[in-house]
């Protein structure tokens, strides 16, 4: 059973503050706002054995432990049928989350989060817009950014030397599709460092480098900084003990959210969702019935698509801009799978 402390919450008008519980089920909302459930412990006589105690934030709690904090909103067990639109709002609240975790991050609430998911679903898109809004005002002062976004790779000392450019307590580094640092001994030890879950977070570079005197970087210094991975990686479900063990010394530091988006109809229905909202053909001018079209192409083409995705629906689109009156032929050229 995890334990976690409230930071700050309310339960039943009670105001409940720094106060630890043990957890049954993490963040979620409902109509009224954001809630945890833990069990009462006795802490409000006269009350449920289970309660829900109202949080405004996922920051407002923590793990004790170093236990990773867990988003109720995994699908469903089979035994229950989910409906099409309780599935949507499943996964509406799953990005709501992403949404406000990442607002934390940046706000230095929360000192690291991973966020895991297939590719092509707005992982980068639902970080980026949040790091975006964060800058706005620095940007057009044009004032140092406090947020950067490394994509790709970056070897220890490069990684070191982001780590320390990025170091104070108001600025976010966003590592996103960068795996081969988190599969990398220096790298990983360095991120341990900087993301301990002590007062102090101090990182050493041990060796002597001429790199690092030239710019003047400092062979240790303290990490105030936030932290985003974003990774296609399921760190729970590798296959390999080493590479296991290793993560998770990581994650034990960090809030994981794992999107959880893996069946090829909780896909569809994103692609669906973010249409609707009028955002993702946004640009294309298309008639509804054009919109449908598309959907249905990607249905009816569900197991022959490259991959289901947003970027897929894109490309489609892209197609259907093109060529309207064959953009299926140069969809099924381009985007499918080669039949052996
Ligand atoms: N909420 C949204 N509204 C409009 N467009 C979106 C939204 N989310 C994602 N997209 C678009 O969908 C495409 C894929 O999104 P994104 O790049 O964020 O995926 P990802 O999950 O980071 O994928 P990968 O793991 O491959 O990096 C992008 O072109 C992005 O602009
Ligand atoms: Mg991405």
């Amino acid at each position: 059973m995890s334990a976690i402390r409230i930071v700050r919450g309310e339960y039943r008008g009670t105001t409940v503050k720094n106060q630890n519980f043990t957890l049954v089920s993490g963040f979620q909302t409902g109509a009224k706002g954001g809630y945890v459930t833990v069990q009462n412990d006795g802490t409000f006589p006269n009350c449920p054995a289970t309660i829900r105690i109202k949080v405004d934030a996922i920051s407002d709690y923590e793990m004790i432990n170093g236990d990773t904090v867990e988003m109720n909103t995994s699908a469903p067990t089979a035994k229950t049928v989910e409906t099409e639109d309780e599935a949507m709002t499943r996964i509406r609240e799953r990005f709501e989350i992403l949404t406000e975790m990442s607002k934390a991050c940046i706000g230095g609430d929360i000192r690291a989060m991973i966020v895991s998911g297939p590719p092509g679903v707005g992982k980068s898109y639902g970080v980026e817009q949040e790091i975006e809004k964060a800058t706005l005002f620095d940007r057009l002062a044009g004032k140092r950014l406090r947020a950067e976004v490394v994509k790709g790779s970056a070897t220890p000392i490069g990684l070191y030397q982001t780590l320390y450019k990025y170091s104070d307590e108001n600025c976010v580094l966003v590592f996103d599709d960068c795996d081969s640092i988190l599969l990398d001994d220096v790298c990983l030890n360095l991120l341990k460092g900087a993301l301990d879950s002590g007062k102090k977070r101090k990182i050493s570079w041990l060796s002597e480098s001429s790199a690092l005197r030239r710019e003047g970087i400092p062979d240790q210094f303290d990490f105030k900084g936030s932290v985003i991975f974003i990774t296609n990686m399921k760190f729970d479900k590798m296959k390999s003990q080493k590479l296991r063990d290793h993560l998770d010394a990581l994650q034990s530091r960090c809030h994981y959210l794992d999107l959880t988006l893996d069946t090829m109809r909780d896909k569809i229905l994103r692609i669906k969702q973010i249409a609707k909202d009028g955002v993702l053909f946004e640009g294309y001018d298309f008639e509804p019935e054009t919109q449908d079209s598309i959907f249905e192409f990607m249905e009816t083409n569900q197991t022959r698509l490259r991959e289901m995705s947003l970027r897929m629906a894109l490309k489609i689109a892209d197609l259907r801009k093109l060529s309207p009156g064959n953009w299926k032929r140069l969809s099924e050229t381009t985007c499918m799978k080669v039949a052996d």
